[in-house]
């Protein structure tokens, strides 16, 4: 007999079932659509972006200099920005990271070869001169249409440093901050939408224990005032994925004085952080070790909201997943701390899978951000002197920004295993929402090495064609990229659906994301 898994079950009976009977009524891989429960929309800053002093990720990744060979429009290298333009990224979190609780904000504005460096001790102890700075991070959220997610140094930083910081940057009139910034070329005050207070406190932020945190947090939300325009959104630096003290207690001791607590979580394939294993060079059992951990990311999820519902019953501060991806061994060769990894057809559905994740609990998940945007980790675009690739990361990202600000429709999914060694997940994950009357539905197949047929029970919706359907896939589950072959993995149209009769059968290859736009 078959073993099945049923993922979700909404609260509206289904096929006019009782729960129990449900089980036994699907079979095969179903994903049912619960359109009488699409109330929730799905925040548009869970497509968030995460852009650190590290490595390559910023300099020769996005800034290149105004003087550089490779094109750019003043000093932005012309290909990633317009990359990155269209996926639509709603919010940048900026400067770290590490890296952010040991930055002067003071060192980064001015004439750039009048500006002060500084080692950058977390990320190669490489020399930072400084010239990626705030008014680069504004013009860059401008090109972007992003929102600004500035991160202040707590660790090593000062209250006086960050409320200087925020009156250079949102402040008018004739305060001396605003006209430091006029003099250095910016007339209008920029908005500050997210402001990140601390990161890793419990770590490279500082050592720090809940409690110390605590009562230094609460200092530094009280001084952190937006001068003009509406109030920052001030996210607390949370715990990792199963630091579930710290927040509650951060929470118990802090909570009035936040709209957000972050979590960071990475997938690390071997669950091992000092041998995560390579990029590309990875076998079967890695394969499905990864994602059982990248699944974890909705235990920490779901308690992170419980411990959240305890102390804000309301509602009102949202959980941020700050730092999410998958983190592997850096490219044999590649400078060592430049966190510089490969990409493929795994880490497009490592994506998805997140996606899935954050869209299910939207109720309470108002942002996160994938680390990083470029060269970095999980990163969109890899680049290399005046080359660069999209990764099949970069791809997930654009087939699925259609769900940002859409309603989530809530979805019943049974899937077929995928076992190896004796042990088992579901090859089906999914995510489903509306807006303007169209719907769009991502379904994933994690198998490395079967089909999976799918059924979508599409019959709530009073839907009558499938108006587009891509997919992304590739010959084997660590297919990517590379500067000489950078269309390995990318999308094509996909033909194999039908729909009839309230239902649309897809038949998905191993290892592959089906994109369906229907109306
Ligand atoms: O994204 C790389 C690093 O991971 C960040 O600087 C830090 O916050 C986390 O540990």
């Amino acid at each position: 007999m078959k073993k099945f898994f049923v993922l979700a079950i909404s609260s509206v009976l289904l096929f006019g079932c009782a729960p129990g009977q449900r089980e036994a009524e699907l079979e095969g891989n179903v994903v049912v659509l619960d359109f009488a429960a699409a109330e929730q929309e799905i925040s548009e800053y869970i497509y968030g972006h995460f852009a650190e002093h590290l490595g390559r990720g910023i300099y020769e990744g996005i800034w290149v200099g105004p003087d550089s060979d490779i094109p750019n429009v003043n000093g932005f290298r012309t290909d990633v920005i317009e990359a990155l333009q269209k996926l639509n990224i709603p919010v940048l979190r900026w400067p770290g990271g590490c890296f952010a609780d040991t930055y002067n904000w003071r060192n980064g504005i001015g004439p750039r070869d009048q500006r002060p460096t500084m080692v950058n001790t977390f990320w190669g102890g490489i020399v930072e001169n400084n010239h990626f700075g705030t008014h680069e991070f504004f013009e860059l959220c401008e090109l972007l249409g992003a929102e600004a997610y500035v991160n202040v140094n707590v660790g090593s930083g000062s209250v006086r440093e960050m409320i200087e910081w925020i009156e250079y940057m949102t402040a008018d009139g004739d305060g001396p901050m605003a006209k430091l910034r006029r003099a250095n070329g910016q007339e209008e005050p920029w908005d500050v939408k997210f402001l990140g207070i601390g990161n890793e406190m419990w770590g490279c932020g500082g050592q720090m224990t809940p409690e110390t945190f605590s009562q230094i947090y609460r200092t530094y939300a009280h001084f952190a005032r937006q001068y003009g325009g509406p109030e920052m959104i001030r996210i607390a630096a949370g715990g990792y994925g199963d630091h579930y003290n710290w927040n509650d207690v951060l929470l118990a001791n802090a909570a009035p004085l936040m709209d957000g607590i972050s979590i960071h979580y990475y997938t690390i394939p071997t669950g091992d952080w000092g041998n995560k294993s390579a990029a590309t060079g990875f076998c079967d059992s890695l394969y499905f070790s990864s994602f059982r951990n990248a699944k974890l990311m909705e235990t920490h999820v779901q308690r992170h909201i419980e411990i959240l519902d305890t102390h804000d019953p309301d509602n009102r501060i949202g959980l941020y997943v700050a730092e999410w991806g998958i983190w592997t061994d850096q490219e044999p060769g590649s400078v060592p701390g430049f966190l510089y990894q490969q990409n493929s057809m795994r880490d497009a559905l490592i994506a998805s899978l997140h996606f899935d994740i954050f869209h299910k609990y939207a109720e309470r998940i108002r942002g996160a951000n994938i680390a990083q945007m470029v060269n970095v980790l999980q990163a969109m675009i890899l680049t290399d002197g005046p080359r660069m690739l999209l990764t099949p990361t970069y791809h997930v990202f654009n087939m699925y920004q259609v769900h940002q600000n859409a309603t989530k429709i809530p979805l019943t999914i049974q899937s077929e295993p995928f076992t190896i060694n004796g042990e088992s997940l579901p090859s089906i994950t999914a995510t489903a929402s509306i807006k303007d009357g169209i719907v769009n539905i991502g379904v994933s197949n994690i198998h490395a090495t079967e089909a999976r047929e799918v059924v979508i029970d599409v019959s709530g919706g009073n839907l009558s064609q499938v108006a587009n359907a891509i997919i992304l896939t590739a010959s084997a589950i660590n297919s990517h990229n590379t500067f000489d072959n950078p269309n390995v993995v990318a999308p094509t149209e996909f033909a194999a659906y039908q729909l009839e009769g309230g239902k649309i059968t897809i038949t998905m290859p191993p290892h592959s994301i089906v994109k369906l736009k229907v109306n």
